[in-house]
């Protein structure tokens, strides 16, 4: 569709997104709801009339980003009378009117709980920017069409906010109280999802295993979205070890749909430090629910976040995180070093950790996790995977990038293959940290019972 061609809308939108997935499920959202007025999606920044950008505040990292490039739009938006730009999400959340003071040319700043307000915000015409940023403790976007963008996989919110107050975290209160959306409307969103020909979808939640609707628990709602009619795939992020119960590995043993994967955040191998993070789940506690997991499913794929130099660290408990990720040898890992988050109770701590300890300690990790995860990998060449081709390789556009269930990236040459049709992949080789393959098998009448299990057809 040429977006010009319609005559009367009120305005072209474009929208920058950072950080997690929540916040590009949101960005969907804040689509959704201009759409529903009329706006119109832009082909690129340069034609927008309205920019968003939809911000995260997890680590001083990533408000720089943001600021960096809310200091470029202020460009954009005096290239043309009439243009508006916005900041939203977490960093919106957390510095409030003090972005505006920062950045007086801003024309809205909108809190995650406040996106129904958007078009009142823009259709108003009184000149003087608006700071929206209040928490709504019940509101979680129900009966919206979010503009969906990254089919053959999408995302879904089962809840949204957080009550687990980690020492060093700024999401509860970026983002507020804990709340479950009903089943029947993730269901719902689910079926259209399917509709509209995704693939795989994603269950989202900063800690999915608390979701509850009356009597429909996490393990419960899991079970009946993998039984939605359609779906290939199910996955679900993140999962917190203090809650993870053996009834969703049963689950996850039970039904095909659901990807044998795991993201498991450990944070820190020492039970001292784990405790200051109000972590409330021990080193052991942690290693048994991955033994549990391994004994049901042996070759499930486990992933973690990692975070080095938290106040007061010792080296000493430093070599219990490594020990840790040796010990159970993740197939992947995100590592992060500790970033002081004002207002929440580590960057208060005494005991700071010099930022040139925490990034020596952050290589180590780096280099220790890149080894295990490249000796994961090379176990699977000569092996045939089912992959989800996504998106085109940037390198070249004769080659598709995929996942497979267990959640490892593959690039292989397109040949008769679609976006959004898994195929069947023999894995030849790890180039770098990329695994490489051609099509195994180009008959999708034969039918491969996908197993958890083993998640390899040799
Ligand atoms: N809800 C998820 C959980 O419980 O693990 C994670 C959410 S958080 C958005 C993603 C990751 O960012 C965390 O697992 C943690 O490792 C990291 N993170 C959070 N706060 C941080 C901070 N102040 N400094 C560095 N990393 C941080
Ligand atoms: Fe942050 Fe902890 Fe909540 Fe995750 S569970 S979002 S790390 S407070
Ligand atoms: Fe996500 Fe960043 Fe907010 S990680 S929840 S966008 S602080």
């Amino acid at each position: 569709m040429n977006s010009h061609s319609i005559e009367r809308h009120p305005g072209i939108y474009w929208i920058e997104t950072y950080g997690c997935q929540m916040n590009k499920y949101d960005s969907e959202l804040l689509g959704g709801i201009l759409e529903s007025c009329g706006y119109l999606p832009a082909a690129s920044a340069d034609e927008a009339d309205v920019i968003i950008v939809n911000t995260c505040a997890v680590r001083k990292h990533a408000e720089d980003r943001a600021t960096g490039q809310i200091n470029k739009l202020a460009g954009w938006k005096k290239q043309r009378s009439g243009r508006r730009l916005g900041v939203v999400g977490c960093m919106a959340k957390n510095q409030g009117e003090g972005l505006l003071k920062a950045h007086p040319f801003l024309d809205f700043i909108i809190g995650p709980d406040q996106y129904k307000l958007l078009p009142e915000i823009l259709s108003g015409n009184s000149g003087k920017p608006a700071v929206v940023v209040d928490f709504n403790h019940t509101e979680n976007y129900n009966a919206l069409k979010p503009a969906r963008t990254g089919n053959p996989s999408g995302w879904v919110a089962i809840t949204r906010g957080c009550n687990n107050f980690c020492s060093y975290c700024i999401v509860p209160y970026t983002r507020g109280r804990e709340r479950s959306r009903p089943a029947d409307e993730i269901l719902r969103e689910i079926e259209q999802m399917v509709e509209q020909g995704f693939k795989e979808i994603t269950l989202l939640g900063q800690n999915v295993n608390s979701y509850h609707d009356q009597s429909i628990d996490f393990p419960e709602l899991l079970r009946q979205c993998a039984r939605v009619q359609g779906v290939w795939q199910i996955r679900y992020m993140t999962s917190h070890p203090k809650d993870l119960s053996p009834r969703l590995l049963d689950v996850m043993c039970s039904e095909e749909t659901i990807a044998p994967h795991i993201h498991l955040p450990a944070q820190a191998g020492s039970d001292r430090i784990l405790k200051l993070m109000n972590r409330k789940y021990t080193r052991k506690h942690y290693l048994n629910l991955i033994a549990e997991a391994r004994r049901r499913m042996p070759s499930i794929a486990l992933s973690t976040d990692i975070m080095v130099g938290f106040p007061t660290e010792t080296e000493e408990e430093f070599l219990e995180t490594c020990s840790l990720l040796e010990e159970v040898r993740f197939d992947d890992a995100y590592l992060y070093h500790f970033s002081p988050r004002p207002g929440t109770p580590a960057a208060e701590l005494d005991g700071q950790i010099p930022e040139a300890v925490r990034l020596e300690r952050l290589d180590r990790l780096i280099t220790l996790q890149r080894q295990i995860s490249a000796e994961k990998k090379l176990t699977w060449i000569g092996s045939t995977v089912e992959v989800l081709p996504e998106t085109e390789s940037r390198h070249s556009p004769k080659e598709w990038i995929g996942r497979t269930p267990r959640n490892q990236t593959v690039v292989f040459p397109k040949e008769r293959t679609l976006a959004g049709e898994p195929v069947f992949i023999y894995l030849d080789e790890l180039s770098g940290a990329t695994l490489r393959g051609h099509v195994a098998i180009e008959d999708r009448r034969i039918q491969i019972k996908r197993r958890q299990q083993c998640g390899s057809l040799n």
